[in-house]
């Protein structure tokens, strides 16, 4: 896709659609009333017909008339106060939806109604909307079938439009970065909405080998023998279990050891669980196909550590993605089995659909012992998270308010949300083992705080939990959005490691 920035008025935009954001109760003065005038009145009489309105994401095309670019799509944002960065992306991408099986090869957006709304204004916007944009030409319905007819177009050109006193490089520079943020939620997206009886923990690393060829990333892949030997035996009770062997997926950017511009040696950690079957403690049928998305956390990581690559090369940087399949089978960990971890603790499978917790663990200590000083991990970790907060919130925990703050800080710049948990030390009495020093899964209530609470003992350093169950995927389709994975905390992963690149 080529990317033009132009400072050209809206109506001398060539283009197959020019995307007309509506603010609030369009008011048809300045130039949205111009463009109004030069389309012979039709926005006007759409407000009129009750076909344009202002309700976020309603949308409406409209003839262009004496507007030069061929079609014109309304896209209303809702009230000006309303209009953060999530918006401003998701606006993009609704864009694109709104296209969907229509013959389209060029879309220009007119920025100046958002850049107005926004702190940042039209720079930010430009970003914004080249991610949303690209985000949202994906939909997951292309990834096995050819030639899906409802699926959003793939264009060849994106033009943004800037105010007259646009720095237009700026822009450009801002829009390329979108465009790269956006490529890379996408194939986070694409990697974790493929199927299990595609992509298997072998296949994920293949996929992290080609990635880390393809942008000079150091790799390492340690199989079940490695695993076994060095101790992972969290890790290896879940891996175990299944015909397909798994894999610890380990990416670094930057040297070993070597210290980002913000001090911090950082590793992004992600579950991947290949498929989510509950294992012995077997899940139910309904929507169990769902668990093929359970390997989001890492494709996440492992898409982020392309991204940075991408844009900054060289940012010290270590993802780490243990990836499993968690079955139910003769080799599979047991309920009351008990497993040494990594660290040395005792852990007591009381529920093996408590995995996630069990892999996450070692992979952090590994990454512990590789050289990292912070440590956030992402994972599809409980269904408690998402009847909590949704598909639209994604629940964070941390143990270190400084550094929560700073990943809760580079979600805002990502145009992501968060809400943070609790870690009630009280609860983790409820997680005492008669055998070993701590159960999988807390019994009674508050099982949402007890999953951090499990992940928090292997962690020595500072240390973030992102739990995307919610937030992963969806499970119906969005005005921005396909049905399926979302591509969530990617953007907020990349601005976390750029806060550490080295000033250009
Ligand atoms: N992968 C699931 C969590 C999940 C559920 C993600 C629904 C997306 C949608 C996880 O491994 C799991 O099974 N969690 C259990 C934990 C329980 C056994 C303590 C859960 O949430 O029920
Ligand atoms: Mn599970
Ligand atoms: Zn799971």
């Amino acid at each position: 896709m080529r990317l033009r920035v132009t400072t050209d008025l809206p109506w001398d935009v060539v283009a197959d659609v020019l995307v007309i954001p509506i603010v609030g109760d369009p008011a048809f003065d300045g130039p949205l009333g111009e463009i109004d005038r030069r389309a012979s009145g039709e926005l006007r009489a759409l407000v009129a017909f009750g076909e344009l309105r202002s309700k976020r994401f309603t949308s409406s095309i409209a003839a262009s008339g004496g507007v030069r670019a061929a079609r014109l799509l309304t896209v209303s944002a809702g009230p000006a106060d309303g209009i953060d960065r999530e918006l401003v992306a998701r606006l993009g991408s609704a864009a694109m939806h709104r296209l969907a099986g229509r013959h389209v090869k060029s879309v220009a957006v007119w920025l100046e109604p958002l850049a107005a709304s926004l702190e940042g204004g039209a720079e930010v916007v430009a970003g914004l909307v080249a991610r949303g944009i690209v985000e949202g030409s994906f939909d997951p319905r292309s990834l096995y079938a050819d030639d899906v007819p409802t699926v959003p177009p793939v264009i060849d050109e994106l033009v943004l439009v800037g105010p007259a006193d646009a720095d237009t490089a700026a822009l450009t520079t801002s829009a390329e970065r979108g465009v790269i943020f956006g490529e890379g939620a996408n194939l986070a997206r694409s990697l974790a909405n493929r199927s299990a009886n595609d992509v298997s923990p072998e296949v994920l690393a293949e996929e992290a080998y080609t990635l880390a060829r393809q942008h000079g990333l150091w790799i390492d892949v340690i199989g079940p023998d490695k695993a076994t030997e060095l101790g992972m035996g969290m890790f290896m009770a879940v891996g175990k279990g299944s015909d397909n062997p798994p894999r610890m997926i380990v990416l670094r950017s930057g040297k070993k050891g070597e210290l980002d511009a913000a001090g911090r040696h950082l590793a992004l950690i992600g579950k991947g669980v290949c498929f989510d079957s509950g294992g012995i403690s077997i899940k139910p049928a309904d929507r169990m196909e769902e668990m093929k998305m359970d390997k989001t956390g890492a494709c996440t990581v492992i898409a982020a550590i392309a991204t940075v690559a991408r844009l900054a090369p060289g940012t010290p940087l270590l993802a780490v993605a243990p990836a499993v399949e968690n079955m139910p089978g003769p080799h599979s960990a047991r309920p009351g089995d008990i497993v040494k971890a990594l660290n040395g603790k005792l852990v007591d499978i009381i529920n093996t659909d408590a995995e996630g917790r069990l892999i996450l663990g070692d992979a952090m200590t590994y990454a512990e012992r590789l050289g990292a000083t912070h440590l956030v991990d992402v994972a599809t970790l409980t269904g408690a998270v998402s009847r909590a907060l949704g598909d639209l919130v994604t629940g964070a925990f941390g143990t270190d308010p400084a550094f929560t703050g700073e990943v809760l800080a580079a979600g805002a710049r990502a145009g992501e949300r968060y809400w943070q948990m609790p870690l009630v030390d009280e609860y983790l009495t409820e997680m005492e083992s008669w055998y070993g020093d701590i159960i999988n899964s807390g019994s009674g209530e508050g099982g949402l705080v007890k999953s951090g609470l499990f992940l928090r003992e292997f962690a020595t350093v500072p240390w973030v939990h992102l739990d995307i169950a919610g937030t992963a995927y969806y499970r119906k389709a969005k005005p921005w959005a396909a049905r399926g994975a979302s591509g969530a905390s990617h953007a907020t992963l990349v601005e976390l490691a750029l806060a550490g690149a080295k000033p250009a």
